[in-house]
């Protein structure tokens, strides 16, 4: 295996609308620049990710057409309404480690005869291929969201991989578009974005970077989606320049993006990462020190990228990111249940301030995943839902899906060995401004005054998300624990913003 040169690193809320001025506070100047307007935010940095896991699938999104618990379709109609809210951009199925076990034709045809298949990689688990794929692409168009299929290449053959391209996206009466038929899909459906492989050195296949570049190459010209796909090379399942490099120097002409993975583990060991709840203020440090690791190597991937492809006409993906705690207690084997704390959305917040500073070549994420596996949106538990801080972060950020990014500056008191302020700004689709700033000093409020260079606006309105404790979290039986509330604590005068962040808190506003 090739030497892998980064790290596979890894109460209830105070809801306040008038911002309190804290006993200590700290002093953050910045400016915003509205005159010099950077890359447009992809919307599709804000993906979802949802593999054949535990209950990310199965329970989580999926109940089935008979089931009590109401549904359309068989998808839970809470789940899709929550998930409206934040306006899916693109959502990616079936893995992760499962793509390279899948076998699409256990996924198609009557339900009850699909056949039952061990999920080799999380728990042995009898996967029952309910959502196979007319299902998944209903799913995804019911979210309005664009698609991101993985094919697998670890135990599959470029033949499998595209014939299920062409039952899917095919206009023609070939025989397999005339199967997609039978099976009650008339039109073919777009594959936005295709993956080839997934983390190929490991679960994916063991193989070496010089082995996936060439079946890259073999993959991609086999495989001929109808109607437009960017074609994804998969990087390993840590950022590696020499992966990247070999990858670009060997399959570059053939492919449209590259993805890597990050995983933020507090301890940055995988086999005791640190608990999702009940951990102490160090952990909360490491737990953001480990998240601002995935900015040098964005830096780097895309570097190395732009040796290639000085223009970015390529895109960088980050096919998979987020928090990876251990286990909940009691949680099945291999099914990757976490809790979901203040913290979580605070990591969401600086994630996606990272990816608004990159976005240039950076134009796909997704987020590890959304339902009841890894950093959720939403846990469920039965017929009940909760919406978790990194839910509520995401839906506070839904203006900058497709914003251009403004230059931000910030100065700002430490926390450990960063910086306790971070933020981003950028000029919505609405026409309007928007700021977004995170605290993660957990006792520190800071006070924040903000030089608005080309911006005409008089006043500032917005959401803050904060919470009394490190790992205040929402439970089923008080799923409204950590919730954003109004936020009318920021002025505007003289061309100047100024307010005071709350500690540990996240504060979106809106300027006009
Ligand atoms: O998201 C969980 C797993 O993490 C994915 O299946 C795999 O790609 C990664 O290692």
């Amino acid at each position: 295996m090739t030497v892998l040169t980064s790290l596979r690193a890894a109460a209830c809320c105070v809801m306040l609308s008038a911002t309190p001025l804290l006993a200590s506070a700290g002093t953050v100047t910045g400016s915003v620049r509205a005159d010099q307007p950077g890359p447009v935010i992809a919307p599709e940095l804000y993906g979802q990710f949802m593999e054949q896991l535990g209950t990310g699938i199965d329970g989580g999104v999926w109940v089935g057409p008979d089931s009590d618990i109401p549904n359309t379709r068989g998808f839970r109609n809470d789940v899709l309404a929550a998930l409206k809210e934040l306006q899916v951009p693109v959502l990616r199925w079936p893995g992760g480690c499962y793509a390279d076990i899948y076998d699409w034709r256990t996924g198609i045809g009557p339900r009850d005869q699909r056949p039952v298949t061990l999920n080799r990689w999380w728990g042995n688990k009898e996967e029952h291929n309910a959502v196979g794929t007319h299902e998944f692409f209903e799913f995804a168009e019911m979210l309005g969201a664009r698609t991101f299929l993985n094919v697998n290449v670890g135990t599959g053959s470029p033949r499998e991989a595209a014939q299920w391209v062409e039952y899917i996206t095919s206009p023609t009466n070939s025989t397999l578009a005339q199967e997609r038929r039978r099976n009650g899909r008339e039109e073919p459906w777009k594959i936005d974005f295709l993956g080839i492989g997934n983390e190929p050195n490991g679960c994916g296949g063991r193989m070496r970077a010089e082995t996936f570049a060439d079946l890259f190459r073999q993959y991609s010209g086999f495989i001929a989606p109808h109607g437009g796909t960017t074609m994804i090379a998969s990087g390993p399942d840590a950022t590696s320049a020499e992966w990247t490099r070999t990858t670009m120097e060997i399959a570059g002409e053939h492919l449209d993006a590259f993805s890597m993975h990050y995983y933020t583990l507090p301890t940055g060991d995988w086999s005791a990462k640190g608990p999702a709840t009940g951990f102490d203020e160090a952990q909360w440090l490491a737990t953001f020190e480990r998240t601002y690791m995935i900015e040098p190597m964005i830096r780097e991937q895309s570097a190395i990228m732009d040796e290639f492809d000085p223009e970015a006409e390529k895109a960088l993906v980050i096919g998979e990111w987020g928090t990876w705690y251990d286990p909940t207690p009691g949680s099945p084997g291999g099914w990757l249940q976490q809790q979901n704390s203040i913290r979580d959305g605070l990591v969401a917040a600086v994630n996606l301030n990272i990816f608004h500073r990159n976005a240039r070549r950076l134009r796909v994420a997704g987020i590890a995943q959304m339902v009841n596996v890894l950093q959720a949106m939403l846990l469920t538990d039965g017929a009940k839902m909760l919406r978790t801080p990194t839910y509520h972060a995401f839906r506070m950020y839904r203006p900058f899906q497709g914003a251009t990014s403004l230059p931000l500056q910030l100065d700002s008191p430490g926390y450990g060995s960063l910086q306790a302020v971070d933020g981003t700004a950028a000029r919505g689709r609405d026409g309007k401004l928007h700021v977004a700033l995170v605290n993660i000093d957990p006792d520190t409020a800071m006070e924040v005054s903000l030089s608005l260079q080309g911006v005409q606006a008089t006043r500032a309105s917005g959401q803050l998300l904060t919470a009394d404790a490190i790992d205040a979290h929402n439970t089923f039986d008080d799923p409204d624990h950590v919730k954003p509330a109004p936020f009318d604590g920021a002025r505007i005068s003289e061309g100047t913003l100024t307010t005071t962040l709350p500690a540990k808190s996240l504060v979106v506003l809106t300027l006009e």
